[in-house]
């Protein structure tokens, strides 16, 4: 774990100012950080990286939480901020996320983390605040940004954002089905189709000990023919080898032995009720006994959903079972738990693959075009009362001439433009062109809000 001391921030700090000082560069040109984004509204008309504009996020958000709330999940918030030992222990010391990816600071005597996941989180939350023994199992839900420093590329950030749900505190494989039923009806409700679901099981704690020797004493006799992260792999924890996209590591797992055939009892019913279930539901899924997860807290179910579409990034969704959290976070009775996350980037990568834009784009009704001062003072005014009535109203603040304001409205799209000048103020009427079939209608200048609201058909 590396943990950055707030003294060394300072220090670092301080030199580049001085540094910059030095060279008499004292504009300094900021930049958002490597691996992060600005979610810009529609109206910048461009946008920065990966995303789109805040628009579609909304609309993304507000579809979720329809779905989210139509299987009677709760949201929840967390803070960003927790303590990295929760982290550690929670998504396992040996993760990469623990080991390589975390960015963790100290203040004081406290480790601070920014929040890789929001599972270990929610799980704190429920233990914290008894939850689940004071009101039963809980379904919760979540999104928010999430941090990890990895090295970026398409579909992978080091901020980015998740949407997710946890059922705490029941066993039931109808649990596991859930929140994958709950998953694929988000993925439904928001248009898409091309993706595809894998699950396995990953046992419990009572099958998981003899699988991993009976992996690593098969790796063995071929460490040397390893790649340098598998044979670290092999020593820490070998299940994750399972994840390998190496071909020629991949053709050495063939003759691996399979988890599936290491599973007791209850794992093995556990996952035959889960196959049961999703068949009924007519969810469809593929078995894949080498899919793992790049978590260290999952028993039995484990699932990814997965699209061809999006790049080498190529998870929409991830999750799985863990009824071990609670107790590895100091829970002194079983509380066992399932859940899902998946990431906003690749939902929208995904989206502009399958050609699918959540919102029309939305235009200003309305452009107030004011000619000299008396004009200015009044649509000033008459704009914030048609937008206390939900009529959206553009204006100039500068007093500039007719035929800036008149470029601005066409650039913004704006559906009617008035002119309004000394002239329409002394005869009381002022002219509302339609910008889109040219109509003209013509109101009083003195109930401009009533009969512009009836007449565009508000
Ligand atoms: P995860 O597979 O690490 O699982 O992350 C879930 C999803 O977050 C991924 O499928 C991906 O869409 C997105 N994601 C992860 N890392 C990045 C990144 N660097 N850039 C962009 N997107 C990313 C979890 O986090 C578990 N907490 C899931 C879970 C919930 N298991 C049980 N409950």
């Amino acid at each position: 774990m590396t943990f950055v001391n707030q003294g060394d921030v300072e220090k670092s700090w301080e030199r580049h100012v001085v540094e910059c000082l030095r060279q008499g560069n004292l504009q300094m040109k900021f930049q958002n950080i490597k691996g992060t984004f600005d979610v810009l509204p529609e109206s910048a008309a461009q946008t920065t990286g990966p995303v789109p504009p805040t628009s579609e996020w909304v609309a993304a958000e507000n579809r979720i939480r329809k779905v989210m709330v139509a299987y009677n999940f709760g949201e929840i918030r967390t803070p960003i901020i927790e303590p990295t030992e929760l982290i550690a222990r929670g998504v396992g010391e040996l993760t990469d996320i623990v080991s390589k990816e975390m960015f963790a600071f100290e203040r004081g005597d406290t480790n601070y983390v920014l929040r890789p996941e929001i599972t270990a989180p929610v799980m704190r939350a429920c233990l914290q605040h008894n939850l689940a023994q004071t009101s039963g199992t809980q379904k919760l839900f979540y999104m928010g940004p999430c941090f990890r420093a990895e090295r970026p590329q398409k579909g992978r950030y080091r901020q980015f954002h998740q949407f997710g749900a946890e059922v705490v505190g029941s066993s039931g494989a109808a649990a596991d089905v859930e929140v994958i039923a709950l998953m694929m009806s988000i993925y439904k409700e928001l248009g898409l189709s091309d993706f595809r679901l894998r699950i396995n099981s990953l046992g419990n704690e009572n099958s998981r000990p003899a699988y991993k020797s009976a992996l690593s004493d098969y790796l063995a006799p071929f460490r040397d023919d390893l790649s340098e992260t598998s044979r670290e792999r092999l020593e820490a924890n070998p299940l994750r080898i399972l994840d390998t996209k190496n071909p020629a590591e991949r053709a050495l797992l063939e003759g691996a032995p399979s988890l599936a055939d290491f599973l007791d009892d209850d794992s093995r019913e556990h996952h035959d009720e889960v196959k049961q279930l999703l068949a009924d539901l007519d969810i469809a899924f593929v078995e894949d006994p080498f899919l793992v997860r790049g978590l260290d807290y999952y028993t039995k179910t484990a699932f990814e959903l997965e699209s061809d579409r999006v790049g080498a990034q190529s998870a929409l969704a991830g999750g799985g079972r863990y009824d071990l959290l609670a107790s590895e976070l100091g829970a002194k009775t079983p509380l066992p738990a399932v859940g899902f996350a998946a990431g906003f980037e690749r939902l929208f990568l995904a989206l502009q693959e399958e050609d699918i834009k959540l919102v029309t784009p939305r235009y200003p009704d309305l452009y107030l075009v004011a000619r000299g001062e008396r004009a200015h003072h009044w649509v000033i005014g008459h704009a914030k009362s048609l937008r206390e009535r939900g009529v959206s109203v553009e204006i100039d603040f500068q007093e500039r001439s007719v035929k800036a304001q008149m470029r601005d409205a066409n650039r913004l799209n704006v559906r009617f433009v008035a002119v309004v000048g000394d002239d329409e103020l002394l005869s009381g009427e002022v002219v509302f062109k339609n910008m889109s079939t040219g109509e003209e209608i013509q109101l009083s200048t003195d109930h401009v809000s009533e009969e512009f609201f009836a007449a565009a058909a508000y």
